[in-house]
């Protein structure tokens, strides 16, 4: 079964406003296994577990943990990363929603682990209505004596997509404005207010309790080789049925959005939102992992009907909005990006552009400061591969240089 409920064992099974609920149904087993051992052994144990994170990049939890454990400084910081601003992405949302409790746990005992004494969860500004429904829980497992160890804080966030970055999602919370550091030194050394601080996904949190509570042996006995448990996905676009699926590494794409989320006609499916990867439908037996495709697991699904160009100009709108204007090659880059795509869609594009977009493209991924740089030109490297002659057909070649 390519399904598996592990970090949404408790979504819609539990009421999100009740400790009793939640207990009942093992909460807090894994933050009381925790607090028995070391936490050099609670380290060790994620560690084994090979976790990534879920946030995009994949980086191995345990390594990040002991990175911050062993920084110099009494004063360490835990960060949720609640900001969920990828394009088409959901799933933390749900998480949040419907089960705010686990999320605390994973909090408690990554704050025990590093010896942090506080703790942030950085929530989207659009995820306000969901405010009450954390605080209710942070305060129910403060009064069961769960929390003695860590103060844990939600900070709004104000509508800004790089604030997703952690360095700029630092920035934020010192309450300066959210763009982007250069790294090294990367956030487990100096992070918040300089200090060691991990910033972990709110899906890769979610983890945690149930590996505690489980075991490694478990968690690795899901999934593949160096892709290990499972994925929550939220697909959207066109399809049947849009919405939230946990899957198991490894898992096919075509199981996602055919089988599952019932697909038709695909032409392309962008997996990671707008900073994903295209993946032409002769492609859609492409598993679900680290190594291909995954980002933070917005899949987005484009049938027959659709116009690359079109899509591909969407995206770059949404970057040249969201840039937060630090480093040139992202500035600049991602507004003639746009240009360029905006001449293709208009008729006035000669066959050079074809040329800048390529170069442009190359630029901004090598020399941007962050991700979301980095990320930008994606969609616009794999559709030229993958869908040349649009572009081709696109071109006016009555238009002089
Ligand atoms: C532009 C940009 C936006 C990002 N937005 C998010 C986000 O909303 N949520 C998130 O968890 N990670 C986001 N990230 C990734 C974070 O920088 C960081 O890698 C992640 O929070 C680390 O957590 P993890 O190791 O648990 O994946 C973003 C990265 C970039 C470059």
């Amino acid at each position: 079964m390519p399904e598996k409920r592990v970090v949404l064992k408790n979504c819609g099974v539990i009421d999100p406003k009740d400790i009793e609920s939640f207990i009942s149904n093992g909460g807090f087993a894994g933050l009381k296994k925790a607090m028995d051992m070391t936490p050099s052994e609670v380290i060790q144990e994620i560690k084994d577990s090979n976790l990534r994170g879920r946030g995009g990049a994949g980086f191995p939890t345990g390594l990040k943990w002991d990175f911050a454990s062993k920084a110099k400084g009494d004063e360490k910081y835990v960060i949720c990363n609640a900001d969920e601003g990828e394009v088409g992405t959901f799933k933390d949302r749900v998480i949040l929603e419907e089960d705010p409790f686990s999320l605390i746990e994973a909090v408690a005992i990554a704050s025990y682990a590093i010896g942090a004494k506080e703790a942030f969860i950085y929530l989207r500004a659009e995820y306000h209505y969901l405010l009450e429904n954390l605080q209710n829980a942070i305060d129910q497992t403060k009064d069961k004596g769960f929390l003695d160890h860590v103060n844990i804080i939600i900070y709004e966030g104000a509508g800004a997509y790089v604030c997703g970055e952690e360095t700029a999602l630092i920035e934020s919370i010192e309450g300066k404005r959210g763009d982007s550091r250069p790294r090294p030194p990367f956030p487990p050394s100096e992070g918040l207010w300089g200090k060691p601080t991990i910033v972990n996904n709110v899906e890769t949190l979610m983890n945690i309790p149930r590996i505690m509570a489980e075991g490694k042996e478990w968690f690795n006995s899901i999934g593949t080789e160096s892709s290990k448990g499972t994925k929550v996905l939220s697909v959207s676009g066109d399809v049947n049925k849009p919405g939230v699926y946990e899957m198991v590494m490894g898992s096919s794409l075509k199981e996602l959005v055919e089988d599952l989320a019932g697909a038709e006609n695909v032409k392309m499916v962008q997996v990671g939102g707008a900073s994903g990867r295209i993946v032409p439908f002769e492609n859609i037996d492409t598993p679900l992992t680290f190594e291909t495709v995954l980002g933070a697991g917005g899949v987005l699904v484009f049938n027959n009907t659709r116009d690359v160009i079109e899509m591909v100009k969407k995206n770059a709108e949404f970057f040249e909005e969201e840039s937060c204007g630090k480093c040139f090659p992202c500035r600049e880059g991602t507004k003639r990006m746009l240009e360029i795509l905006e001449r293709l869609t208009e008729g006035t594009a000669s066959r050079i552009d074809l040329e800048f977009l390529e170069d442009l493209s190359e630029t901004m991924a090598l020399t941007s400061l962050c991700g979301l740089g980095q990320a930008a030109p994606n969609s616009v490297v794999d559709t030229m591969e993958f869908y040349r002659e649009e572009y081709e057909s696109r071109v006016n070649d009555k238009v002089k240089v």
